[in-house]
C-alpha cells in the first residue's frame, strides 16, 4: 500500500511513521509513504498558502491551489487514481469497520488541513472522504492522519507478524481485551489470578472471556448492545 500525505509539517508525520512497526513494514517493502509539503507549491513569493475567508471571520483559510499542485504531483505518478482523505473534524468518524475498508485501497492520499480549514472548492473538486477521529477538535490534521494510517496500515497483509495480529483477535470479536500479567508474580503486593498459574487451559479461556465479557459490560456497554443487534439481524 502507498499513502501519500498532504501537508505543512511533513516532519511531524515522517518520524513519527520510521518508528516500530510501521517503519519495519516500509524497510520490508509492504508500506510506501511520500510526504509532500503543500508550501513547495504555493506561486507566492512569500510561499503564502492561506489567506482571508471570503466574506469575513476569525481565522485564515487554506487557498486551494497549492494543495490542488501538490496533489497533481502525486497523480501525475501514480500507477491507479488514489483515494483521498482529507482529515476533518466534520468528517466520518473512524471505527475499525472505516479502517478495514480503507485498508482495501492500493493508494491513499491524506490531506492533512490547518488554519480555519480549507477553501471548500478543493474538497469538492478532490476528496473522496472526510475523517474524523473523534468528537473534539486537533489544531491540524497531521496527528488524525497518523491515527489513521497506524490503524489503516496494520491491516494491510504482512505488516503485523502472525504472534502481533494473534494477540489482537479478542478485539475483532467485539469485546475488550482482558487484563494480561507478566513477571513479577508479584508487584508491589499486587499477585497475578491463580488461574493463569493453574496450567489448565479450558480454564484460562474460560476467565479470560468472562473478564472480556465483564469489562466491556462495565466499560462500554454500547459495544455490548451492538453486538447483540447484530447477531438479532
Ligand atoms: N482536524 C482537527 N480536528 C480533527 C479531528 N477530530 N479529526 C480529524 N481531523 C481533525
Amino acid at each position: 500500500m502507498k499513502i501519500d500525505i498532504l501537508t505543512l509539517f511533513p516532519e511531524m508525520v515522517e518520524h513519527a511513521l520510521c518508528q516500530s512497526i510501521i517503519g519495519r513494514a516500509q524497510k520490508k517493502g509492504i508500506l510506501e509513504f511520500g510526504f509532500i509539503n503543500i508550501r513547495d507549491y504555493s506561486q507566492d513569493k512569500h510561499r503564502r498558502v492561506d489567506d482571508y475567508p471570503y466574506g469575513g471571520g476569525n481565522g485564515m483559510i487554506m487557498q486551494p491551489g497549492p494543495i490542488y499542485r501538490a496533489y497533481k504531483s502525486v497523480l501525475d505518478t501514480a500507477a491507479v487514481k488514489p483515494f483521498v482523505i482529507y482529515m476533518s473534524p466534520q468528517g466520518k468518524v473512524l471505527n475499525q469497520s472505516l479502517a478495514n475498508q480503507l485498508s482495501k485501497n492500493e493508494h491513499i492520499v491524506i490531506l492533512c488541513g490547518h488554519y480555519e480549514g480549507i477553501d471548500e472548492r478543493l474538497i469538492e473538486e478532490i476528496v473522496d472522504l472526510e475523517v474524523s477521529i473523534g468528537d473534539y477538535v486537533l489544531t491540524g490534521g497531521e496527528i488524525p492522519a497518523l491515527v489513521l494510517c497506524d490503524t489503516v496500515c496494520r491491516l494491510v497483509p504482512g505488516v503485523l507478524s502472525c504472534e502481533e495480529s494473534f494477540a489482537d483477535e479478542s478485539h475483532y470479536s467485539g469485546l475488550l481485551e482482558y487484563p494480561q500479567y507478566t513477571r513479577p508474580l508479584v508487584f508491589r503486593g499486587r499477585e497475578v489470578p491463580d488461574v493463569l498459574l493453574s496450567g489448565h487451559h479450558a480454564n484460562i479461556e474460560k476467565w479470560r472471556l468472562e473478564q472480556s465479557i465483564e469489562r466491556t459490560r462495565k466499560r462500554r456497554p454500547d459495544m455490548l448492545e451492538k453486538g447483540r443487534e447484530a447477531a438479532d439481524e
